[in-house]
């Protein structure tokens, strides 16, 4: 694979900020190296910058004008390098997502080839401008990717994600709109306490046999907030109770051996908040297992 790593300091999704430092921290944790020491390709393009918007600032929305500027860059700039492998989005908060994954849809549109979305996230982040009770719009990049209401002011979608082809693993806080419009949406959502029921494992190989079984592409969007925050702190949002490593690690080794994944974003990693970069370096881990990394190769099998 050639893994194009793509710099997003996007930082005004919410109000705490530091995760304009988020590339910084994955290349200092040695992202580039551990995915070539696995025998692929990698380009590092560097940091992009938001696209000036005259947009105007919204009383309600945090630098609204900021994220549709990074909207239309992400917009773009997936589109320009999925041609050439595999876009790893180093972000920056998950606002970027609005951009990078509906990019990436509209990319794979045009090859005819069907477009899935896997969330990894405590939090569903499918608001709009009209329901976000924070104002934060990280919260609201999966409403703009299916098309909901209210992102007129936004760069047109190209393409719309079908909820169906949405599969969210994590969640534990989902506002009382959020879950109007998951119950509305179908959505395939699994909360901890499913994860605690069968295992983590179980949805996700059916997840992966529907998009094998349609010769589709993923789309993954990993926030750290999946995580538990006792092992990945380094973020804003922290919600208790969430993914362990070996969690963590097994979805991305079931990722890898499905051999369906298109592009990945790594999201809301705060550097300010991390503890002596263990975030970073468990965010790097992951990518790597994502990219081929195991202890011990396994039978190619799908776990039932
Ligand atoms: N639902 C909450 C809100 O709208 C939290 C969103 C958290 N999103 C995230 N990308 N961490 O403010
Ligand atoms: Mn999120
Ligand atoms: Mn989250
Ligand atoms: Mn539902």
């Amino acid at each position: 694979t050639h893994c194009i790593l793509i710099g997003a300091p996007v930082d005004c999704g919410k109000r705490r900020q530091g995760c304009l430092m988020g590339p910084d921290a994955y290349r200092t944790a040695g992202l580039a190296e551990a995915i070539a020491a696995l025998g692929h390709t990698v380009t590092d393009v560097g940091n992009l910058a938001p696209a000036p918007s005259d947009v105007p600032e919204d009383s309600h929305l945090h630098k609204l004008p900021d994220v549709i500027g990074w909207t239309e860059t992400l917009l773009a700039a997936a589109q320009a390098h999925a041609e050439d492998g595999m876009p790893i989005f180093m972000g920056g908060d998950h606002a970027l997502a609005a951009g990078t994954a509906a990019g990436m849809a509209a990319h794979w549109a045009k090859k005819d080839r069907p477009f899935f979305v896997l969330w990894l996230d405590a939090h569903s982040d499918i608001h709009t401008p009209t329901t976000t009770d924070s104002g934060n719009l990280h919260g609201t990049p999966v409403g703009y990717i299916t098309g909901r209401d209210g992102f007129e002011m936004f760069p047109p979608l190209p393409v719309p994600v079908d909820p169906a082809n949405i599969c969210m693993i994590g969640l534990r806080s989902v506002d009382p709109a959020e879950h109007s419009a998951l119950q509305a949406m179908d959505i395939d959502v699994v909360d901890m306490r499913m994860i605690d029921e069968t295992g983590i494992a179980t949805p996700l190989a059916a997840f992966l046999e529907r998009i094998k079984a349609v010769n589709g592409v993923l789309h993954v969007s990993l926030d750290v907030d999946f995580l538990d925050p006792a092992v990945a702190p380094a973020v804003g949002t922290t919600v208790p109770g969430g993914a362990t490593v070996r969690e963590g690690h097994l979805v991305m080794e079931m990722l890898s051996d499905s051999g369906v994944v298109a592009s990945l974003d790594l999201v809301e990693l705060n550097p300010f908040l991390d503890d002596r970069g263990k975030t970073a370096n468990l965010m790097t881990d992951l990518t790597a297992s994502l990219l081929g990394r195991r202890v011990f190769d396994r039978p190619t099998r799908s776990i039932k």
